[in-house]
């Protein structure tokens, strides 16, 4: 089932464009979605639904590796579900599920592990990232993560992954994984390739770092208006734009560049009036709080009545469990037979 990728693995991609393949990706259980995690992947995972085999994942096992706390990861991993299914992925056309509820991800990721030098764990930039911000909690499961993240994708052989930027290196090193254990017991899996949105890094309100949870600042989808429009407008801009008469630069400023995608007739007229300074960049805040708020109020309407549904984000999580599980297996099957597990054959 090996196949060569056929994308660059950094150009923007149009998912529809793509040959139907089988497409997996995951997501952390962080609690509330954000504007990045959509821009970046979730658009993506949405629209390759409809020309795809989509299959996508709340990923709470690798969420152990950042937080203990169970109750909290347990609420997460539906919260997030619940925003997927709000925001369109429709469990009718793509698989929705828990990584814990297909414990094969554990067993493949183990047996992958035996083909991977350490050397390539512990130089992902992920792995010397979270040694810098989490110290005290150098846990063992942070140096395996990308193993992990790469058995959930061989798992399915999927083709396609949409994702981020930031997991980008993440891809890399599941392609070589993937490639060493080709090598080792004979081709079989799929090399996979990462397919980037046009937004494949957004940054956050900060205006420098990558959007994030962890680093607190984030536009959430879901939260109340009021909230949203107080995260749009903490928002740093041009920082060279000092007074109301310094003419903007658009290309520079992070609130230029998300109307981009929430203003997408407007944002040139937009980035017209930052250029003359005839606009200021409070008044551009305030349009695009209004922006974000209208592009997601159908879903946050969605949210409401899933979220007032007992016992429906369960049922569909359990549900695309269960229609993962013959290829889950098979694939587990193969793996044992190829490597040596079980009894000799008769
Ligand atoms: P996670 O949970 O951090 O993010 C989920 C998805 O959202 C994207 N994303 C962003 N894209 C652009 N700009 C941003 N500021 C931004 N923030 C988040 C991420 O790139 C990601 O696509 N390791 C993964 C989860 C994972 C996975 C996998 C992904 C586990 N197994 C297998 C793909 C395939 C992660 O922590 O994503």
């Amino acid at each position: 089932m090996t196949s060569t990728p056929d994308l660059p693995t950094s150009a923007p991609v149009d998912p529809a464009a793509l040959p139907r393949s089988r497409v997996f990706s995951g997501v952390q259980p962080s609690g509330l979605p954000h504007v990045g995690n959509y821009l970046g992947a979730f658009r993506s995972y949405i629209a390759m639904q409809e020309h795809h085999d989509a299959i996508y994942c709340i990923v709470d096992y690798h969420a152990l590796t950042s937080t203990h706390d169970g109750e909290l990861i347990r609420r997460n991993t539906h919260e997030m579900a619940l925003g997927l299914l709000a925001l369109g992925l429709d469990p009718e056309r793509a698989v929705l599920f828990r990584q814990s509820d297909r414990p094969e991800h554990t067993e493949l990721a183990w047996l992958l592990s035996t083909v991977v030098p350490v050397a390539w764990v512990e130089r992902t930039p992920s792995f010397k990232e979270k040694r810098r911000n989490q110290p005290q909690d150098i846990n063992h499961g942070l140096l395996t993560y990308p193993v992990l993240q790469a058995a959930d994708i061989a798992i399915y052989h999927a083709k396609y992954v949409p994702v981020g930027k930031d997991q980008a290196a993440h891809l890399e090193l599941a392609r070589e994984i993937v490639r060493a254990w080709n090598a080792r017991y004979g081709d079989y899996f799929v090399e996979p390739a990462a397919v980037f949105s046009d937004a494949p890094i957004v940054k956050g309100t900060d205006g420098v770092n990558k959007m994030s949870k962890s680093l607190g600042n984030v536009i959430d989808i879901f939260a109340e208006p009021e909230m949203i429009r107080r995260q749009v407008m903490s928002m740093v801009t041009d920082t060279q734009r000092i007074l109301r008469t310094d003419p903007g630069r658009p290309e520079v400023c992070n609130v230029c560049q998300l109307h981009r995608f929430f203003s997408p007739t407007e944002y040139e007229s937009i980035w017209e009036g930052e250029r003359s300074a005839r606009t200021g960049c409070v008044d551009t805040k305030r349009l695009l709080a209004d922006r974000i708020i209208a592009y997601f109020a159908e879903a946050r309407e969605r949210r409401r009545e899933l979220a007032a549904r007992p016992g429906f984000v369960e049922e569909v999580l359990q549900a695309g469990a269960a229609r993962l599980a013959p290829l889950a297996r098979e694939t587990m099957a193969v793996c044992h037979d190829r490597m040596g597990l079980g009894p000799v054959p008769r």
